[in-house]
Formats: C-alpha cells, sequence, structure tokens
C-alpha cells in the first residue's frame, strides 16, 4: 500500500528508508542519481505535513562510526535538490537522533547519520537486529520504504522497521518494481539484455534464469572471459573466476538447446596493464595473447551487439562492457548506451540496472530521460529479475 493509506500525515513523524548510497570522491558526490530519485518521496511527505526523517546508508562500514562513509556530505545535496533545509542527526538512534526529531516542525526534514554505523542494522538474525530495529522505530510514528537499492536486504531499516510501524511502499520502489514487472512478466519481443561487469559469479543466477526468458542475452566486461575460456580460448592476463567456468560451460548449451541467441564478443580490445596509458590492440577473441589482458569488447564486437539491439523490443541492461572509466576502453559501453538510446527513441522499452551502470551512462554523457528507465538498484534489480523474494517488499505485502 503507498503513503495514502498512512492517513492524515499533519505533524506524524514518518521515518523513510531511502538508498542515498552514492559514489563520493572524498567527501565530493560524482552521482547524485540516487538522491535525485529519493526526491519526490520526501517531498510528497513534506507537502502533506509530515515530520520526515530520512534514513540511509552509505558503503560497507562495519557497524561502527567511521568518518569517510558519513552521510554528512549527502545532507547538503539532499538540501539543495529539495529546496529546503535538512537537518543532520550526528547519530542514528543516539542523543543527537533524538534532539534533531524532537526539534522537527510539520514538514520538517532530518537525515539521520549512516545506519550501517550501528552492528545491528546488517546482523544476520531477528534477535541480533532487534534492539536497533526497535531503537530506530521508536523515532517515528510510521514508516515509508522508498530505497529500492536495498529491498534484496534483510536488515534493521529495511525490513524489521516494518513489522513495528503502519507501514506503506515509497513512489520509487513502487516505479521500480513497476517497470521490473513488465520485463518479467509478458515483455513485448524480441528482449534482449546485455549483461557486464567484472564478476561473473554475481551473474549465474540471473543468466540461468534468464535463459528462459530473454531472446537475446549479450555479455561483455570482465566476465565475458569466463566464457571465453569455457569455450577453451586463450584469455591471457584477463579477468577469469575458475570457479565459474563449468557453470558457463552449461549456459552455452542450454543457450543452444533453448535458441536463446547467447552472444559473446568476436573481437577484443587488449592492453598489457590495466592502465589508461598502457599500450593496447584490438585482437580477435580467440587469440587473446598470453602477456596481454581483455579491457573492452573490440569495435566489430560493439556494432554487432547494437545491430542485436536495434529492432529489441524490450531491453534490460546491467554492467558496463568495459573498463570505461579509461577513455581506450569506454567504447563498447559506449555502443551498448548508444543503442539503448536508439531503441527508446524507437519506442522500445529500455531499462538500465545498477548504480554502476547508471553512473556510467551519466559519466558517459548521457542524460536519464534519453532511456526508458534507469534503474536505482544493482543488486535489487537483479535479484528481480532472478525471481528471488525480496525480503523488503515480502514485509510490506506481509504488514500491509
Ligand atoms: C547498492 O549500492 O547496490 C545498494 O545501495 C546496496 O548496497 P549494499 O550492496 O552494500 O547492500
Amino acid at each position: 500500500s503507498d503513503i495514502a493509506s498512512l492517513g492524515d500525515l499533519r505533524g506524524k513523524r514518518v521515518l523513510v528508508r531511502s538508498d542515498l548510497n552514492v559514489p563520493l570522491d572524498g567527501t565530493t558526490i560524482t552521482d547524485d542519481g540516487r538522491i535525485r530519485a529519493s526526491v519526490p518521496t520526501i517531498k510528497a511527505l513534506v507537502e502533506g505535513g509530515a515530520r520526515v526523517i530520512v534514513c540511509a546508508h552509505l558503503g560497507r562500514p562495519k557497524g561502527a562510526p567511521e568518518a569517510k562513509y558519513s552521510l554528512a556530505p549527502v545532507a547538503t545535496r539532499l538540501s539543495e535538490l529539495l529546496g529546503l533545509p535538512v537537518a543532520f542527526a550526528d547519530d542514528t538512534v543516539g542523543p543527537s537522533a533524538q534532539a534533531a526529531v524532537d526539534a522537527l516542525a510539520d514538514g520538517g526534514v532530518v537525515l539521520l547519520e549512516n545506519l550501517r554505523f550501528n552492528a545491528g542494522e546488517t546482523a544476520k538474525t531477528d534477535d541480533e537486529r532487534a534492539e536497533f530495529a526497535d531503537a530506530l522505530a521508536g523515532l517515528a510514528d510510521a514508516y515509508v520504504s522508498d530505497g529500492f537499492g536495498v529491498v534484496h536486504r534483510k536488515q534493521a531499516s529495511v525490513y524489521d522497521v516494518a513489522t513495528r510501524l503502519p507501514s506503506a511502499m515509497g513512489g520509487l520502489v513502487k516505479t521500480e518494481v513497476d517497470v521490473l514487472k513488465r520485463l518479467t512478466e509478458d515483455p513485448e519481443r524480441p528482449y534482449a539484455v546485455v549483461l557486464g561487469g567484472a564478476k561473473v559469479a554475481d551473474k549465474l543466477a540471473v543468466i540461468d534464469n534468464l535463459l528462459g526468458k530473454a531472446d537475446r542475452l549479450l555479455i561483455g566486461g570482465g566476465m565475458l572471459f569466463t566464457f571465453l575460456a569455457a569455450q577453451g580460448h586463450e584469455i591471457g592476463k584477463s579477468l577469469f573466476d575458475a570457479d565459474s567456468v563449468e557453470a558457463c560451460k552449461g549456459y552455452l548449451e542450454r543457450a543452444k538447446e533453448r535458441g536463446v541467441d547467447l552472444v559473446l564478443p568476436v573481437d577484443i580490445v587488449v592492453g598489457k596493464e590495466f592502465s589508461a596509458d598502457t599500450e593496447t590492440a584490438v585482437v580477435d577473441a580467440d587469440a587473446i595473447p598470453a602477456d596481454a589482458m581483455g579491457l573492452d569488447i573490440g569495435p566489430r564486437s560493439a556494432q554487432m551487439y547494437a545491430e542485436k539491439l536495434a529492432d529489441a523490443r524490450t531491453v534490460f541492461w546491467n554492467g558496463p562492457m568495459g573498463a570505461f572509466e579509461m577513455a581506450p576502453f569506454a567504447a563498447g559501453t559506449l555502443a551498448v548506451a548508444q543503442a539503448l538510446v536508439d531503441a527508446t527513441a524507437g519506442g522500445a522499452l529500455t531499462v538500465v540496472g545498477g548504480g554502476d551502470s547508471a553512473a556510467a551512462v551519466r559519466q558517459l554523457g548521457f542524460a536519464d530521460d534519453q532511456f526508458g528507465h534507469i534503474s536505482t538498484g544493482g543488486g535489487a534489480s537483479l535479484e528481480y529479475l532472478e525471481g528471488k523474494d525480496l525480503p523488503g517488499i515480502t514485509i510490506l505485502e506481509a504488514t500491509a
């Protein structure tokens, strides 16, 4: 149920879980997409007269405060984007948080310090999370779950708080789920999926699931080399995950049996080292020299991938095609991004999943509205596509 189910908000203390886990360079936010995406729900609560308590995590601190993971810079940016003052509490459930919440006027906003400075936020068992969940819930009268990027985490602020307060689904989570539902339930065909990123192990479950759903599966990024190895090719010093080779072999066979077009690059941009000024070359995918590492898909592959996306009616993309942050290895990712933009203009539903992919397209100069939807969730959108149960969604349905 949505925010309206919470009734009259005026004067109510509403705890909002947002995903404000943005990339930082020191204290400079390098991509504020997640903060921008959190604004509409916070604004709606402000306009309803609620006293808004925003909580979020940043990075993966180990249950204790660490200055480099402070949400203070995020409070500043959130305030700019909202066009309203945002108070910042130096702790999450301690005296500073309590004082800041007590000081809130109707329509006021406070951001609490990083949830993960408290061991109870991410502890494994319900019991270990209980004390922190009680304290967090104790700050508020109602709860809104709006951090789509964390709904796959069974954590105090995502899951347990919903069992302790009247709860509602925020607009961002609802939008994200609605879009992903269109991908899983009845995608318009051809349905093409582009998967990249470094770690093949993170993508095995989603590949498994997509082999029954997608028409085309295009593989890029560091993970592609384990597929090349599974085909028996030499991959030199490229990324390689020995534990996933058998799984990749199985997927290659299953794709063939099921008539899924599982696409691997035909050429590769290699370098001697993982560095922007390394000597580079374009080689055939089955001829990577022993002393080189693959760092991007090659130009013929980029063109082939663009062609495979050109007539797709539904496209999901997660993970860069190469080390795009270094200019010599950005062309593959750029070509895929451009192909999605073109498909969008042609009326296809295109979804970019994941914090890294979203940051990549913005860094490459694209605007959010050139794509059908840019998901704020990386792991969460993949787990949704895997058909997994997402604790942060299930608990809302159970308690609604
Ligand atoms: C993300 O960056 O995908 C989300 O913010 C979740 O972060 P986590 O993987 O550290 O739980």
